[in-house]
């Protein structure tokens, strides 16, 4: 049988870059705190953003740099807590606590992956939900789940959502399919695509012929941490692709994302690239979240 994808002529789709978007919005950020500077010359706290890194893993190693560089080149205060891969979940939990009673600090981020003696969920729950830049206490996502306002809304999923938007294409009646249930990105990926009123379905690994369901989307979000994993036979033509993966490729040792690039873009109408795609929406609405908790505690 023919295969869906390759049954269509090849076009150019649409670049989801996320350069302009991620620039715009911390330009809106910038813009915002020079008038606040303006309007309260007598408030000399900066918005402070604290990232807790436990271990090395070279990965969260340059996604912590690329956070304190974005949130510096803001203006803003900005520390970075790196703590031995042997730190036991109560030296943490105390670490967060301390943090958490810091008047200079508004945004307080746990980078994951943490080591495995350490219990993610339990010291999450102790970041207070109104400095929880990552969104993922259970006070913050309650309320995503409620549709209410929770203090922050999970970045990754969040600069999706921006993405869509500033590029004009629209959510509400679509299918939206998700691959990957993270806490981090595929349940509140989902949530915010819901909210937006798309058909959502959720495939995992446990999922069979995911194929089937992946080609049922109009709108198709990939977060399953596997290079090039999404290839054109899984994509309904003139799909709308995001590739949330950031992976190195095990043979070139490159950025590479869970979309076959090349392969799958003559088949969709859109995509983001990686790098240079969501990424950098990632970390801009991370300076988002700090600012905003910022502005609710001044
Ligand atoms: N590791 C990968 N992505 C994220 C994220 O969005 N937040 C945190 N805390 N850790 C991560």
């Amino acid at each position: 049988m023919m295969n869906l994808a390759t049954s269509q002529t090849a076009k150019e789709p649409l670049l989801l870059a996320g350069k302009p978007v991620a620039d715009a919005l911390l330009a809106s950020i910038a813009a915002a705190f020079e008038a606040f500077k303006r309007e309260n010359p007598h408030i000399k706290t900066l918005p402070g953003l604290a990232v807790v890194q436990v271990g090395s893993n070279p990965a969260s190693q340059v996604y912590v740099n690329k956070k304190a560089k974005v949130a510096k080149e803001l203006g803003f205060h900005s520390e970075i807590h790196r703590l031995p891969v042997e730190t036991t979940q109560a030296d943490l939990l105390a670490c967060l606590e301390a943090l958490n009673a810091d008047a200079n600090i508004h945004g307080v981020l746990l980078q994951l992956p943490l080591p495995s003696h350490l219990s993610a969920s339990q010291l999450q729950a102790v970041i207070l939900p109104e400095k929880d830049v990552d969104g993922f206490h259970p006070h913050n996502l309650g309320l995503l789940l409620a549709g209410q306002n929770p203090f922050s809304i999970p970045c990754t999923p969040a600069g999706v959502m921006r993405l869509l938007a500033h590029y004009q294409l629209s959510v509400a009646g679509k299918h939206a399919v998700v691959v990957g249930r993270s806490n981090i990105v595929g349940k509140p990926m989902a949530q915010l695509l819901l909210q937006a009123d798309a058909t959502v379905t959720i495939c995992h690994s446990k999922t069979p012929d995911i194929e089937a369901i992946t080609r049922q989307a109009d709108i198709l979000v990939v977060a399953i941490g596997i290079p090039h994993w999404l290839k054109p036979s899984a994509v309904k033509p003139s799909a709308v692709v995001i590739d949330v993966g950031i992976n190195r490729h095990p043979q070139t040792d490159k950025l590479v994302g869970d979309v076959d690039f090349e392969a799958v873009s003559p088949f969709c109408s859109a995509i983001t690239p990686v790098p240079g795609g969501i990424g950098l929406m990632t970390i801009a609405e991370l300076m988002h979240n700090t600012w905003q908790n910022f502005i609710k505690q001044n």
